[in-house]
């Protein structure tokens, strides 16, 4: 069965709120046979990045950049997980409260340098989420989890 990672830095109540939106998406009843790992950025492991089989990764925008919880997981794993997890899809959202155009390109760089593959634009959202954001989350984690079901 596919494995889908959601590797998160949640912070506060409105990152969960997001957290929450892509699980629910990713755990929808039309999505069969997909099993979603979610794990804090902090905790994920090298291996847990290497079985899973496509990623949703979210962060709150930090100083221009992505958080430093979310940098320190690529930086443990872009070696390790360089040629084994190439072509692999993924989604990402970003939650700031003025600015998160500096977070999503640092994210974009790096997936781009591993090979991961976005099945969606970056969900970027401002301050406390509204309904629109959290359907654009939950469409987020079910797009990946779509991708990974047909084995796209
Ligand atoms: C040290 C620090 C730096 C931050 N830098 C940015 C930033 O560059 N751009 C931005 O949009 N928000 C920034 N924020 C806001 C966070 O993204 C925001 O606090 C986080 O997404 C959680 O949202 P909340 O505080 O509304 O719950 C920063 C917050 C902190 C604590």
């Amino acid at each position: 069965m596919p494995t889908l990672l959601v590797a998160h830095h949640t912070p506060s109540p409105a990152t969960q709120e997001l957290l929450e939106a892509v699980l629910a998406g990713a755990r929808h009843d039309a999505i069969d046979g997909v099993e979603v790992v979610v794990r804090p950025a902090l905790t994920c492991s090298e291996v847990e990045v290497l079985d899973a089989d496509g990623y949703v990764l979210g962060t709150p925008a930090n100083i221009g950049y992505m958080s430093g919880a979310l940098k320190h997981l690529f930086d443990r794993i872009y070696y390790p997980c360089l040629e084994a997890t190439g072509g692999r899809p993924y989604g990402l959202y970003v939650h700031g409260n003025q600015d998160t155009g500096g977070a999503v390109r640092a994210v974009e760089q790096i997936t781009q340098a591993l090979g991961w593959q976005p099945v969606a634009a970056a969900v970027t959202v401002m301050g406390a989420p509204e309904r629109d954001d959290l359907d654009a989350c939950t469409e987020l984690g079910g797009t990946v989890a779509a991708t990974l079901a047909e084995g796209l």
